[in-house]
């Protein structure tokens, strides 16, 4: 299916301040469009959809890593940093893709891995082939081991994906991964990983790309000089105030400043978004303007649909935003958690696991209303898209997609799954390919099979069965993106006076946005209706689990 082009020309802007109320759609390139029959996304099948992307509405796309990688963590382990995987494409299909999103008016920012490589990467290689002690070695984390012949780990750390974080190499040497053992963590200490990544963020910079999404933000800078390295239970008590020996230190702020000054060498700045799972109250310090310029707010992405809790998080992060004189970033979904058409269709806080829905931890599927979580999506889709700050959407919410469940262990791909043995079910369910059409082998994604397998309902939530659908979740978006555009103003926000379980604010223009999230229909302030996320019900009261835009009289 070719959606028709019915937006005039655009090119790219030149503004300095285009991210700060932008709508950012990330893609993941693997899962997007497969335009060469080998059951994986690319860049040309990116290519192939900038209609799509354009009509869609959003300001920016952020690309998932494509980079050469063995995909022991879906892309996150890079082999080399400036390259394209060639089971992805070529440097020109990127340039080529760049281009034409620019041509649409779509910035694009790339995923920068700074916290480890893959164990693929040339200067991996190189340390395992080089001796101890030697300068290829000391670009990674290598420590002797414990016991009389280095037989066991230098310290009892687990990865984040479960296992140990220490792998040997047979020399008595071992090596630090925080996540996979084929992601090794880079040694921020050596100012030769320092001199590479300015290297990498001037190469794509130089390419057109507008700015950088920086994975792991908070673990760069370790202390583990020490010869005695702390237990895993004196890591898990420190406290995360800047001198807690892995995350989140102080000193992890002296590299972002220098990438500051390469982003501020092109003309607009590239800009950059930390992913820096850290206290709230120290987001701000990357978000500054001399650091990486903005920070992921993860915090709606972990709460409940419940009015307080957002009117809570709303509130301090637009004050978070001001003290780093950034703007705030809104997130419900990523390549990492499971999408939130389906967590809010799980029971609320008050079950033991609430906390746990939005992490790895496969939800019960049998305890899912479905219909109950997209309408909560859509309503909560409408609240972000109001709010001041950027938006941080991710593919397929725009079709309402739910987490997949159907897949089999064989079919797992996220290590995650593998390394705790299958205790949590991992990512894999928010990184299955894009439906297109209604039907077909994968949906109109590609010709042959995805690389993880579709469900029977994905036809049906296709674009193909959504376009021009007056109701449908993709008209949903593209309208509140469209209106979005026009009723964008001031990074401020005043609350409303509401009833209880309603969260009613009013941007400085009149764009008064009202989220139902009480069982009970309520009544609108005054104002024209512009748009909601369902119908209002007969009497002209705004359902439960339902937002409305109204423009004020
Ligand atoms: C980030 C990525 C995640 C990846 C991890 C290690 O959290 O979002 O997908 O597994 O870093 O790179």
């Amino acid at each position: 299916m070719t959606l028709q082009d019915t937006t005039p020309n655009t090119s790219i802007s030149k503004d300095a301040t285009w991210w700060r109320q932008a709508a950012v759609y990330q893609i993941y390139p693997r899962s997007f469009a497969d335009s060469n029959a080998d059951g994986l996304g690319d860049l040309k099948g990116i290519t192939s959809r900038v209609n799509y992307l354009k009509t869609l509405g959003i300001d920016a796309v952020w690309l998932s890593p494509f980079y050469p990688s063995a995909l022991a963590d879906g892309g996150y382990d890079v082999d080399d940093y400036r390259n394209v995987d060639p089971r992805l494409g070529t440097l020109e299909d990127f340039d080529q893709m760049t281009q034409q999103l620019h041509h649409a008016g779509i910035k694009v920012i790339v995923d920068i891995v700074p916290n480890h490589s893959s164990n693929l990467h040339e200067w991996f290689q190189a340390a395992l082939a080089s001796p101890k002690g030697s300068a290829e070695r000391d670009r990674y984390i290598f420590r002797d081991g414990a016991g009389p012949n280095g037989e066991l780990p230098p310290a009892d750390w687990e990865s984040i994906f479960g296992g140990p974080a220490w792998e040997p190499v047979g020399d008595g040497q071992w090596y630090l991964h925080l996540f996979a053992k084929e992601q090794p963590d880079f040694n921020w200490a050596n100012n030769e990983v320092r001199e590479d990544f300015l290297k990498t963020l001037r190469f794509w910079s130089d390419r057109g790309v507008d700015g950088f999404r920086v994975d792991v933000a908070h673990a760069l800078t370790k202390d583990v000089a020490l010869s005695d390295l702390p237990s895993k239970a004196e890591l898990d008590a420190h406290p995360w105030d800047g001198t807690h020996p892995i995350w989140d230190r102080d000193e992890v702020h002296e590299i972002y400043a220098q990438w500051r000054q390469v982003f501020n060498e092109y003309d607009p700045p590239r800009i950059a978004v930390a992913e820096a799972w850290t206290n709230s109250d120290r987001r701000p310090a990357y978000a500054r303007s001399t650091g990486l310029g903005q920070a992921f707010n993860f915090d709606l992405l972990q709460a409940d649909f419940d009015a307080a809790a957002f009117k809570k998080i709303i509130s301090f992060n637009l004050d978070q935003a001001n003290i780093a004189g950034s703007s705030t970033t809104w997130v419900y979904s990523n390549h990492d958690v499971v999408r939130h058409a389906t967590r809010y269709g799980l029971p609320l806080a008050g079950d033991p696991d609430s906390a746990k829905k939005w992490l790895l931890h496969g939800a019960d599927p049998s305890v899912m209303d479905a219909e109950l979580g997209l309408r909560r999506a859509r309503a909560a889709t409408l609240l972000e898209l109001a709010l001041p700050g950027c938006a941080y959407l991710y593919q397929g919410e725009e079709l309402g997609l739910p987490e997949v469940t159907e897949i089999s262990d064989e079919q797992r791909q996220d290590p995650a799954f593998f390394k705790n043995k299958g205790v949590e079910v991992g990512r894999d369910g928010c990184r299955v390919p894009i439906p297109w059409e209604a039907e077909g082998p994968s949906f109109g994604f590609g010709e042959v099979q995805p690389h993880l397998p579709q469900p029977e309902s994905f036809g049906s939530l296709s674009v193909a069965a959504q376009n021009g659908n007056q109701g449908s979740t993709l008209e949903l978006y593209r309208e509140a993106l469209r209106l979005r555009r026009e009723l964008q103003s001031d990074e401020s926000l005043q609350w409303l006076d509401a009833s209880e379980g309603v969260l009613s604010f009013v941007r400085p223009n009149g764009w008064i946005s009202v989220t139902n999230f009480s069982a009970q229909p309520q009544t609108l302030p005054e104002g024209t209706l512009l748009l909601s996320s369902a119908p209002l019900d007969e009497a002209g009261r705004l359902p439960a689990a339902t937002t409305a835009w109204l423009r004020a009289k």
